[in-house]
């Protein structure tokens, strides 16, 4: 399972007070000592729609870079690329809902409005950049309900047929079960070859753990994840953090797949980073490590 480290991106774009650039910097910094690689770091959006991340550019500047590090930015649109390949990131996320109306509250934009947008930022996308294609809502959108398994399959295919590298199921409200997760994955993976899709899962129902497995389960190996279950979304009112990377990586352990991550290391970042910006852990496995290790 390769995992994405979503902390710095989807963690913090949510909050209203600004994290400062050097602590959002020194949060990848840190992570990146537990032996995690791949960051969903940063956004290139409009500075009005989410003023967390204004500072993109200079937080991937503050990042030491260490063997094997992959820095993703999200673009919505051509000028987002053009910042964020000024901004020297390795890799891009572009992005639609499934849904229309989550999609024009997020981006300003229908699916089909965001489809062609996604088009023509690949057209423009340099060679070497790696391309995550994200499917949001994809099973349930928090204004227009549950949706069609088969739509998001067409769009995470489509998407695949214009040259993403990797597909990404954003399970933007976590409201989904295994259930949903399953006839969602029945759909793509008949379009999509399972090494190019990833999933995204936030908790909101204490789901996103169980979602996990049952991704597992159908052999999907990329997925995000957000240290002390940090993050949410600025358009999807309610939705709380992603799963965290801690309760990812003890899943992980007891499935012995390897991972190549240090759980209890991610646990001693992700707290103190929510005690200095007086934000809440939400990690299940990571508070049980950080007791087991106080009573060591
Ligand atoms: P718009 O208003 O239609 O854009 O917004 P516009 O082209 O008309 O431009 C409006 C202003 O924004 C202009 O500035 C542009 O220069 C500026 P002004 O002239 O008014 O001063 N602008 C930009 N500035 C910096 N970078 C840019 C950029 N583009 C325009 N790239 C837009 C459309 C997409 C820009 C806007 O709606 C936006 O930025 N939305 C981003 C919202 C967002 O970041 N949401 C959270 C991320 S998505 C998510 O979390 C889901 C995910 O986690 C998966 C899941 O959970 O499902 C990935
Ligand atoms: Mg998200």
């Amino acid at each position: 399972m390769t995992i994405t480290e979503s902390s710095s991106r989807d963690g913090l774009q949510s909050l209203g007070a600004f994290v400062p650039t050097a602590a959002k910097a020194g949060l990848i910094n840190d992570l990146s000592r537990t032996g995690l690689r791949l960051f969903d770091a940063v956004s290139f959006v409009s500075p009005k729609a989410v003023p967390q991340m204004a500072d993109g550019a200079e937080v991937l500047a503050g990042v030491e870079r260490v063997e094997g590090m992959t820095l993703f930015g999200l673009v919505p649109n051509l000028k987002g690329l053009e910042t964020a390949i000024a901004a020297g990131v390795d890799g891009i996320g572009v992005l639609t809902a499934a849904s229309d109306t989550f999609n024009e509250r997020n981006i300003n934009a229908t699916v089909d409005e965001s489809m062609h947008r996604i088009r023509r930022i690949l057209l423009e996308v340099p060679e070497d950049l790696v391309v995550r294609g994200y499917v949001s809502t994809a099973t349930h959108c928090p204004f227009e309900g549950e949706q069609d398994p088969d739509w998001v399959a067409h769009l995470a295919e489509t998407l695949v047929e214009w040259g993403v590298h990797a597909v990404f199921l954003g399970e933007t409200i976590g409201k989904a079960t295994p259930a949903h997760v399953d006839r969602l994955l029945d759909e793509v993976l008949d379009v999509v070859p399972v090494e190019m899709v990833g999933v995204h899962f936030h908790d909101t129902y204490g789901q996103a753990v169980a979602n996990t497995a049952a991704a597992l389960g159908r052999g999907v190996a990329m997925m995000d994840a957000s240290a002390g279950g940090l993050g949410g979304c600025p358009y999807a009112p309610g939705a709380t953090g992603n799963v965290a990377t801690e309760d990812v990586l003890y899943l992980l352990d007891g499935l012995g797949i390897e991972h190549g991550i240090d759980a209890l290391a991610v646990a001693e970042v992700a707290q103190a980073f929510c005690a200095d910006h007086n934000l809440p852990y939400n990690s299940a496995a990571g508070r049980a490590l950080l007791a087991s290790r106080a009573r060591e």
